[in-house]
């Protein structure tokens, strides 16, 4: 297992080389498919009935889905916060044109510099695997900070891939890559992330959490 330590950017995973010309058919397209067994039409969908007005993104990688979002979106302005530049950088370029981006380079564990209760919607999709910790109670703050900047009735919607608890099926090729990527430093760091703790943690910070297991990914629309 990776060794436990702080958050740190990872340079090399995340050029923007890779973010432009690899992370969409091997990440999106190959692994979510064949690995997490993630259906990408649940995540466009999410995306679609949930993203509002104001809207912060933690982890956007290459701004993939956000860029699917149909015309008629109402999202306006969009904070996009993450550790990796070239994830700020590239993602700000892929929809600078539709919206009005503000970047936030910092570790989404840390205090968000955003106001309280002053979001519509909030996603974090695919990252919460690669936040260290050893397991998501670890990662509790990430989840607190969505729920101190939602205003009331605002939607914290989302997806992370799990090693264990109830529903999870991890198929061979998930194993293969959980081995692998988890003994990477900065890579993932899940082998303790269960669906239990997920829908717990939820559950204690939302008013209403909707919770489906897909393969081995934990995915939630949860409303404060
Ligand atoms: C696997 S990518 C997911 C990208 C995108 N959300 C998607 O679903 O396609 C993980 C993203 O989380 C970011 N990230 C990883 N750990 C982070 C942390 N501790 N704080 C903020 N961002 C982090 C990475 O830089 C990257 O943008």
């Amino acid at each position: 297992m990776s060794q436990i330590s702080s958050n740190e950017a990872n340079e090399g995973l995340y050029s923007p080389t890779v973010l432009k010309m690899v992370y969409t058919p091997v990440v999106i397209w190959f692994s979510h498919t064949l690995a997490w067994k993630l259906p990408n039409p649940v995540v466009h969908r999410n995306h679609r009935e949930h993203v509002g007005r104001t809207h912060l993104t933690v982890g956007p990688g290459n701004g993939y889905f956000l860029a699917k979002l149909p015309k008629n979106t109402p999202l306006r302005t969009l904070h996009l916060l993450d550790l990796n530049r070239a994830c700020l950088d590239v993602t700000a370029q892929r929809v600078g044109d539709r919206f009005d981006v503000h970047t936030i380079e910092q570790d989404a564990l840390q205090r968000w510099p955003v106001e309280e209760a002053g979001l519509d919607s909030v996603d974090c999709h695919m990252m919460l695997h690669t936040v260290r910790g050893k397991n998501l109670l670890d990662k509790e703050a990430l989840i607190a900070e969505a729920a101190r900047a939602l205003k009331p009735g605002g939607r914290f919607f989302g997806a992370t891939v799990l090693a264990k608890g109830e529903g999870v099926r991890v198929n061979g090729i998930a194993r293969r890559l959980l081995d692998v990527y988890n003994s990477k430093q900065n890579t993932f760091c899940n082998l303790g992330d269960s669906s239990e703790d997920l829908r717990a943690i939820l559950d204690k910070h939302f008013s209403d959490v909707q919770f489906q297991v897909h393969g081995c990914t934990g995915v939630w629309v949860a409303t404060k």
